[in-house]
């Protein structure tokens, strides 16, 4: 290995600086020149690759979004674009690719390496925490926070006026996001695309916590909910109890952004390092995960097959502490 690609692909999250400092850093440590590859697979395409320097990388580690731009790539799903991929890493003699995103940009790895032969490992860069392999992927700990600080606010508003409100945050198709952050501000409820929502049932507690004299209550709402986004919900909601004072607010990409935590530089400076040492040693084809404090290997497969499994004792505590 002498030269290394790194590419951010997908939705951005914060914490990507973090890793590709990470890799930057761990190449030059190793004599190995990196490359920076722009708007993910889209660059790859576009032939938008040049070399970073360990300097290049200074003053990024606490920095949201990602310097190397992001994109979803439509024509790297195509075998005429992947061509074209291939072509630009012969051109600039990449040795590996250093991959960092979500389920697609590991998909398109896997079909790229199969087709191609060309090293890919994959660092888990998404705010969804929504990859088989790893406890956590880099950004869901800063999107957890962003979402309890904005809903902490709603609280102190929802108080003053005795409301109810709707607060749908990301997750297309998981509900981690909602699930942890729904626990963090003490929510009356929390609807997730893992577990079917059934209006009556979410109306029977509401009107409980109502009895119960609750002066707020708080519904947390996953994106990819089945039985719609927040607007939908609380349209169901009031149709059936049209006496709740209801609000409604969508919390959208503020959850991309902003400086990374503590604990997603950590994890974002593990796993950059644990990539190059993976490529370094013959391992490809694989997404670095931390699990139980280890470094482990997931193959792409594995990764995106096994969507990780929501802890639904979680959902039973959110239940047991909103009573
Ligand atoms: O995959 C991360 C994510 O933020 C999802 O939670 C969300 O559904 C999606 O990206 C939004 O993507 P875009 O910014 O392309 O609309």
């Amino acid at each position: 290995m002498k030269k290394i690609g790194v590419l951010t692909s997908g939705g951005d999250a914060p914490g990507m600086n973090a890793a590709i400092r990470a890799v930057v850093r761990t190449c030059a440590y190793n004599n190995i020149q990196s490359y920076g590859i722009c708007e993910g697979y889209k660059g790859l395409i576009n032939g938008k690759i040049h070399p970073i320097e360990s300097r290049g990388v200074s003053n990024i580690i606490q920095r949201g979004g990602t310097i190397l731009k992001s994109s979803r790539s439509e024509e790297f799903y195509t075998p005429e674009g992947r061509k074209k991929a291939f072509k630009n890493i012969l051109q600039h003699d990449l040795d590996g690719i250093i991959a960092i995103g979500g389920d697609g940009t590991f998909s398109g790895a896997a079909i790229f390496n199969k087709e191609f032969n060309i090293p890919f490992v994959g660092i888990p860069g998404t705010i969804d925490n929504d990859l088989f392999g790893t406890d956590f992927t880099i950004g869901y700990d800063t999107a957890l926070n962003t979402v309890v600080e904005a809903v902490d606010k709603i609280r102190d508003t929802a108080s003053s006026h005795n409301r109810l409100f709707i607060v749908e945050v990301m997750g297309r198709d998981a509900g981690f996001i909602a699930l942890r952050s729904g626990i963090g501000v003490g929510a009356e409820a929390i609807l997730i695309p893992e577990e079917t929502t059934y209006i009556n049932q979410l109306i029977d507690k509401l009107e409980g916590d109502r009895n119960g004299r609750k002066s707020s209550m708080i519904v947390i709402v996953a994106e990819g909910d089945e039985l719609g986004g927040a607007y939908e919900v609380a349209k169901k909601v009031t149709e059936k109890c049209p006496k709740y004072d209801s609000r409604v607010t969508v919390l959208g990409h503020i959850q991309r952004g902003g400086n990374p935590t503590a604990m997603d530089r950590v994890l974002a400076s593990r796993m950059g390092n644990a990539a190059v040492n993976s490529l370094l040693e013959g391992k490809s084809n694989v997404m670095i995960g931390i699990v139980n404090k280890e470094v482990i290997y997931t193959s792409f497969e594995n990764a995106i097959k096994h969507h990780d499994k929501l802890n639904m004792n979680l959902m039973n505590l959110a239940e047991v502490l909103s009573c």
